[in-house]
């Protein structure tokens, strides 16, 4: 099949708006190219690494048109107004272009869009990944391997759950060194933590973190009102469950958060340590906007990123199980 690269007007080619473009083509070229043949159409030309992103179908021969004729209606069909300022402002960059040539105009109609340009997840998925739409991925691995290929200050919050297992506190010392550089300015981690080890995972943070600019905010907590568990041996009735909330630098402030949810105990349908919807919907909102990006290296049953998915943040949901990462991308799909 003929290729033809498109570099600036991509966007305007994708959303099908683009419906002809002027090459400085010689008679040569433009004969190879006839009425109602397929065309693929390339984010840049592919001997730099494009990609062929849709297939085009011609609507008339490539024929020749005189700068000088160009109307306002050709200005649009070229994309118009998402890419120039104006049909003169379009007008100039083709003079610039030209050599002394008239150039042809290709007129063609989209057939079928192959890849997205610019997917945000993209630069994420260097991982094996299970799930990947617009709301959100899921990548399978371990988050040792994964997080330390994530491209840098790309996230506004890490929202998570690491497990901790016989006292291993290697997720925390991961998010600990990986979270402030993957994070933005001012972007939030916020980690469930057991009682037991909040002083040596506070040590940790001040260890790895702290030389990242990672700056302690504050203790949050689940209430759990009801089913609240008994430490018998300990002899303490646990209502609360903590959440440690860190900030990369300062402090950005979105108005009041209360520091103890009551959440009702999570029945555990999916995972065995599956959370309450709740209370990530009600920590999540409140630390993000729509559209920022969410980490969860810990995913579990992946309650971030229904949480995510239902607030209308991306969310970027790991675990190092695969049979998590099925669940929750075959959830997510049957949700949407
Ligand atoms: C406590 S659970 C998370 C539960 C989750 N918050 C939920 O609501 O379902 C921790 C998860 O971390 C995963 N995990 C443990 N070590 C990991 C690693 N090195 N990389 C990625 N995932 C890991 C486990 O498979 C487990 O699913």
């Amino acid at each position: 099949m003929k290729i033809m690269s498109f570099v600036m007007t991509v966007e305007a080619l994708l959303q099908g708006k683009k419906r002809a473009s002027r090459r400085f083509w010689s008679d040569k070229t433009a004969a190879q190219f006839k009425k109602g043949d397929l065309v693929q159409a390339f984010n840049k030309n592919p001997r730099n690494g494009g990609e062929c992103i849709a297939i085009i179908r011609l609507t008339k021969n490539p024929f020749r048109q005189h700068l000088d004729e160009i109307t306002e209606k050709d200005f649009h069909a070229e994309g118009g107004l998402l890419h120039w300022s104006s049909i003169n402002d379009f007008i100039f960059a083709l003079k610039k272009m030209n050599k002394g040539f008239v150039p042809f105009v290709i007129e063609f109609e989209l057939v079928h869009v192959l890849k997205p340009l610019n997917l945000w997840w993209q630069k994420f998925w260097k991982a094996a990944h299970y799930y990947a739409e617009d709301d959100g991925i899921v990548l399978g691995g371990d988050a040792r391997q994964v997080l330390s290929e994530f491209p840098a200050e790309s996230a506004a919050l890490f929202f998570t759950d690491p497990d901790y297992s016989e006292g291993s506190l290697l997720g925390f010392w991961l998010l600990a060194k990986q979270a402030p550089r993957i994070l933005k300015q001012g972007g939030v981690l916020i980690t469930e933590a057991p009682h037991k080890y909040l002083n040596a995972i506070q040590e940790v943070f001040q260890l790895h973190g702290g030389a990242q600019d990672l700056r302690w905010r504050w203790l949050y907590n689940f209430l759990f009102l009801e089913g609240a568990q008994r430490r018998l041996r300990m002899g303490i009735h646990v209502i609360t469950k903590p959440l440690l909330c860190y900030s990369k630098g300062k402090w950005k402030n979105r108005g009041f958060v209360k520091d103890g949810l009551p959440v009702k105990p999570q029945k555990k349908v999916k995972h065995k340590w599956q959370k309450n919807l709740d209370g990530y919907l009600y920590f999540i909102e409140r630390h993000t906007d729509e559209g920022d990006i969410v980490i969860d290296p810990f995913a579990g049953s992946g309650t971030t990123a229904f949480a995510c998915r239902q607030l209308k943040r991306r969310f970027v949901v790991i675990d190092i199980d695969d049979q998590c990462c099925r669940q929750i991308s075959e959830d997510l799909r049957k949700e949407s």
